[in-house]
């Protein structure tokens, strides 16, 4: 078994076996390492079984960076559309969810089985499981050591993701390689995450677990608030849905966020004005608008009686019930971590990568794609599409 190859790429999940079969394609020798036993765990779990594998409309926009740029070099050159010609070869089939997601109509395995066949036509040679021991550049190749004997590549591509999920592989490998070499790092944080709060200050929303409505949030400064209008989930320990999620990746600790709980409607005016014309009492005129629990909890949480009558209690009264429901200020306390993170936000500083290669300008040969660079996608695919694109990016440099 030969141990020299052109390319090596350590992971074998979603970045790293699209950059393997592109550049296996291209005639490139490929070797594709990784330590799990089961291959791309991550697609497998993704959207629900069904991976929500890219967005019909993602964009730089819909990425964080501390370089919002750096990005739309590989997305621009590797389209979603790129990615569904892609699937048409394969028959897969798939559906659009919302606000752009495409999801597989049957099961995520379908994209994995796609990209090991990809692979298989590259010639891209498998070590896996394999423990990567040490990497050492000599002259112009890189010596990795493994557990089966050291493999040597002119390309060494670090694809090994960022460090949500640790029970199922995940690890700071590629953060550990970036130090080794010289190269900054944004700070790693959790993103697409539950947020969690005081377990004392907590305790009138438990009862309300469970219960989702679609809500607008936002977070940040006047000049750079960022907002969504997405489902907010009530768990026992916090906020969670779609919503909570796509705020999570934007939200500073101990800063606030504000949630408008009733975004179609002005509360505190349509309360004031229908003080002579609404008969119903107030847990009835809120649960037109919201799940009767939710009401009747949000109105004990604020010190109103859910059977007071709107037309006996005071404008002012009725403002401050308002200003509650259309602009909940709350301060999560922290995140339920990366147990619970859909995607690590930071990671490899991209002005240490060329946007074209994703090549280290002061290590040449030593690429970094996908999550393990600092590009995080928000939640609807967009992480995908930035694993396809950046590996490609990358495979056709080699
Ligand atoms: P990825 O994590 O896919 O692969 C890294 C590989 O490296 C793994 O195979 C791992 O075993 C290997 N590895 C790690 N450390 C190693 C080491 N030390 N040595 C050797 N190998 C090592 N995104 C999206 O767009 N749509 C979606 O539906 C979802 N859904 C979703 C659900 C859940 C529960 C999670 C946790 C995440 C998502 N995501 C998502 C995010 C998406 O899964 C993620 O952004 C991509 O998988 C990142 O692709 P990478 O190839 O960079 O890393």
């Amino acid at each position: 078994m030969s141990n020299q190859f052109d390319v090596a790429v350590i992971g074998a999940g979603a970045a790293g076996m699209m950059c393997a079969s592109v550049a296996g394609q291209n005639g490139r020798k490929v070797v594709l390492i990784d330590h799990a036993t089961r291959l791309a765990e991550k697609i497998r779990i993704s959207g629900g079984g069904r991976c929500n594998f890219t967005n019909l409309y993602a964009g730089p926009q819909n990425y964080l960076s501390e370089n919002p740029h750096f990005c739309k070099s590989a997305l621009s050159r590797y389209t979603p559309q790129d990615f569904l010609a892609l699937m048409k070869r394969y028959r897969i089939a798939w559906h659009e969810k919302h606000k752009g997601q495409l999801f597989c109509d049957h099961s995520a395995e379908q994209i994995i089985d796609m990209l090991k066949a990809e692979c298989d036509h590259g010639h891209v040679a498998w070590r896996m499981p394999c423990k990567v021991e040490a990497i050492a550049r000599e002259g112009e190749r890189f010596v990795i050591g493994t557990d089966g004997g050291s493999i040597l590549a002119k390309h060494l591509v670090i694809a090994t993701g960022g460090l949500s999920i640790p029970k199922i592989g995940a690890t700071d490998f590629a953060f550990r390689i970036a130090k080794q070499f010289g190269l900054k790092l944004v700070e790693p944080r959790p993103g697409l995450v539950p947020l969690t709060f005081d377990n004392a200050g907590w305790q009138p929303f438990v009862p309300l677990a469970g219960i989702s409505l679609e809500v607008g949030i936002e977070t940040g400064e006047k000049k750079s608030r960022t907002q969504f209008r997405e489902d907010l989930l009530f768990t026992h320990r916090g906020l969670s849905g779609p919503a909570v999620l796509q705020i999570s990746s934007f939200w500073k600790p101990g800063t606030a966020l504000t949630l408008d709980l009733v975004p179609e409607v002005d509360v505190a005016q349509t309360l004031i004005e229908g003080k002579t014309t609404i008969k119903k009492n107030l847990g009835n005129i809120l649960a037109q608008w919201l799940p009767s629990r939710l009401a009747d909890g949000l109105l004990q949480a604020n010190g109103f009686q859910p059977d007071a009558r709107i037309a006996d209690l005071p404008d002012k009264q009725l403002r401050k019930l308002g200003e509650a429901l259309n602009r909940w200020v709350i301060v999560p306390n922290g995140s339920e971590g990366y147990k619970k993170a859909e995607v690590t936000c930071g990671g490899v500083d991209t002005r240490e990568l060329s946007q074209q290669s994703m090549m280290a300008a002061k290590v040449p040969g030593l690429h970094f794609i996908g999550e393990a660079v600092d590009v995080t996608g928000w939640l609807g695919g967009y992480n995908f599409q930035w694993a396809w694109a950046s590996g490609v990016a990358a495979a056709l440099s080699i």
